[in-house]
């Protein structure tokens, strides 16, 4: 036998030296869920080891976070029910405690990436992502409101502006919006290909935004997110986004989309984030707790395979445990 590839897996000073993907703390982005109790700290159920936290909690979180040598956050507020309305009044506040989270953490860590979330449904009494009149989640009276919450989070200190609610031409009404209120060095990680997926639903537990029973109005977000059975679509997506002035194409969720990664990376020569959803981790650890699987390992493979498939971040509930695996 002339050709043996296991002599390249002989040892760990070969395989280190033959190993193709490179995953370090620096790629990952730790998901943060803000509560409005300063000192609050509620579980996630379905999502073991994962907190709502008030900004007390979280400044502490982060600090933590960063010791161990994370640098990216994205942020997503729990906002109570009476501060919700049809068109998410709540999101420019001028007393909203997400944007003032924000302000307190950018302050205390200047250094670190901070990105936004930019859809209604947190602060939406219907529960959808744009604003429902007449039975239907209406694009074009959505965009403004995206614009004015975009411009309201970049104010606060958001390096990185994150529209996860599907409407068109919501990137370039966004870039438009920032570089006429003077944000011209705010970027947008745009939720590019984002599909109507089974498994947002510990997310959508943690904050309490999943679509509400309306009449004529599905309790679902197909109208919007992209079907499941769809690549052409994502292409098409991201050229949108590429052309309206994005900074990143999201693919999500990630490990059953890790052709959708693979093919946007591909296509474009933007960076590809892939957020590795809450129903993706809460799989692994139901199966993990039960014994099934071994957490550290099962994780690493699956954050491994993201990476290998092109993306260049990953947001993932797993990254502080990550760090705490790999701390030098
Ligand atoms: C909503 C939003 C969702 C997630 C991020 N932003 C849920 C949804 O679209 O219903 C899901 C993230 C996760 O499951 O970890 N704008």
């Amino acid at each position: 036998m002339l050709l043996r590839p296991r002599r390249n897996r002989q040892s760990s000073a070969i395989r280190s030296m033959v190993r193709e993907t490179e995953l370090t703390v620096g790629h990952l982005v730790q998901p943060l869920f803000l509560i409005p109790d300063p000192n609050g700290r509620l579980p996630v159920t379905s999502l073991p080891g994962t907190f709502r936290l008030g900004i007390e909690q979280v400044l502490k979180e982060v600090e933590e976070c960063v010791a161990l040598g994370l640098q990216s956050f994205m942020m997503f507020p729990a906002v109570p029910e009476e501060h919700k309305d049809k068109t998410g009044t709540y999101a420019t506040a001028a007393d909203n405690f997400y944007l003032e989270a924000a302000r307190r953490i950018k302050e205390k860590f200047p250094d670190i990436c901070l990105i936004s979330d930019v859809a209604l449904d947190p602060y939406s009494s219907d529960g959808h992502d744009g604003v429902v009149i007449n039975g239907k989640i209406d694009n074009d009276e959505t965009l403004p409101l995206l614009d004015a919450m975009s411009v309201a989070q970049a104010q606060a200190g958001f390096d990185l502006i994150g529209p996860s609610d599907m409407m068109d031409g919501r990137v370039g009404s966004i870039r438009r919006a920032l570089d006429a209120a003077g944000y011209t060095d705010t970027g947008i990680m745009a939720y590019t290909a984002k599909y109507a997926s089974a498994f947002y639903g510990p997310f959508r537990d943690a904050l309490d935004s999943a679509p509400r029973a309306l009449e004529n109005v599905p309790t679902d977000k197909k109208t919007y997110q992209m079907d499941p059975a769809n690549t052409r679509e994502a292409l098409r997506e991201a050229a949108l986004d590429a052309a309206e002035g994005a900074d990143f194409l999201m693919v999500k969720p990630a490990l059953n989309y890790l052709d959708i990664i693979y093919r946007l990376h591909a296509a474009h020569p933007l960076p590809i984030a892939a957020y590795h959803v809450s129903g993706e981790c809460a799989m692994l650890l139901a199966a993990a707790e039960r014994g099934w699987l071994d957490y550290q390992q099962a994780a690493s493979e699956a954050l491994l395979s993201i990476r290998r498939a092109g993306a260049s971040a990953i947001i993932t509930y797993f990254a502080k445990d990550f760090a705490k695996w790999n701390v030098r």
